[in-house]
């Protein structure tokens, strides 16, 4: 979810027929998960302040218009949320289709396929079928009438512990942040604008070896979209049961996956 609020002043809201009482500043988000109601996303983390970037937990409050981010909007008092309206379910489905119908892995419609969040959420959200043409590598990297695309780039393979494929992701931001706000690094960026934008090392070489990069993998941990992976498990598969663990090396307490 969210991060919690540590506001002593108590705010009552109505979510999907049920009051439920919060921490002034709590988000809608984390209200709902008080009622074990999970809102879809996937760019909150209860560890970073929200950003509102994937637009997937969308709810609709009565007698507001529009379509909030739960995950940014705080609680008010009074107020009747909804979560699974039919309009908040056919927008989300809508948002997943164009992340979807850009995304290069198969299945990705397919529920039993879920090695990513965003095959997961894919899955919850009811996708099944995308309607937009997906772009094929070779357009990606060439164009339609066969101009070499000057934002292609490969997958980053200079990490030694994991790899990046700028073509799954989202930009959802979440691996910068965990950069600078997990490690207190700054190797990660967004350049560009809108379609056109992407996660970047930051030098002119433009990969992860020559940033600096010291390997945490805090970025790959919150990554939804399986852009960053570890090479392990893109050479082995998931491993089949795992335990979080915090290593002692530095001090700064990054909690990682040990097999
Ligand atoms: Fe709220 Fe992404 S989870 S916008």
């Amino acid at each position: 979810g969210t991060p919690a609020a540590k506001s002593k002043k108590l705010v009552t809201l109505n979510i999907d027929g049920y009051d439920v009482t919060v921490p002034e500043g709590t988000s809608i988000m984390r209200a709902a998960a008080e009622l074990g109601i999970s809102v879809p996303k996937l760019c909150a983390t209860d560890s970073m302040d929200a950003f509102g970037s994937c637009r997937l937990c969308l709810v609709e409050i009565e007698g507001r218009n529009g379509t909030p981010a739960s995950c940014t909007t705080p609680v008010m008092p009074g107020i009747k949320v909804h979560t699974q309206s039919p309009n908040v379910q056919q927008i989300r489905r809508g948002v997943m289709e164009l992340y979807a119908s850009d995304h290069p892995v198969p299945g990705l419609t397919d529920a039993a396929n879920g090695d990513s969040q965003l095959q997961t959420m894919a899955a919850r959200v009811g996708l099944r079928e995308i309607r937009y043409q997906p772009v094929a590598d070779h357009v990606r990297q060439y164009g339609a009438d066969g101009t070499a695309n000057p934002d292609w780039r490969p997958v980053d393979e200079s990490n030694p512990y994991f790899t990046f494929d700028s073509s799954k992701c989202i930009v959802c931001s979440l691996c910068v942040r965990a950069c600078e706000d997990v490690q207190g690094t700054f190797a990660l960026t967004i350049e560009g604008r809108g379609f056109d934008s992407r996660v970047s090392a930051g030098v002119s070489e433009d990969n992860f070896l020559s940033s600096d990069c010291v390997s945490c993998g805090a970025c790959v941990q919150v990554c939804p979209t399986g852009s960053l992976q570890e090479k392990s498990i893109a050479e082995m598969g998931l491993p089949d049961r795992s335990v979080i663990t915090t290593c002692a090396y530095c001090g700064v307490g990054c909690s990682f996956k040990a097999e």
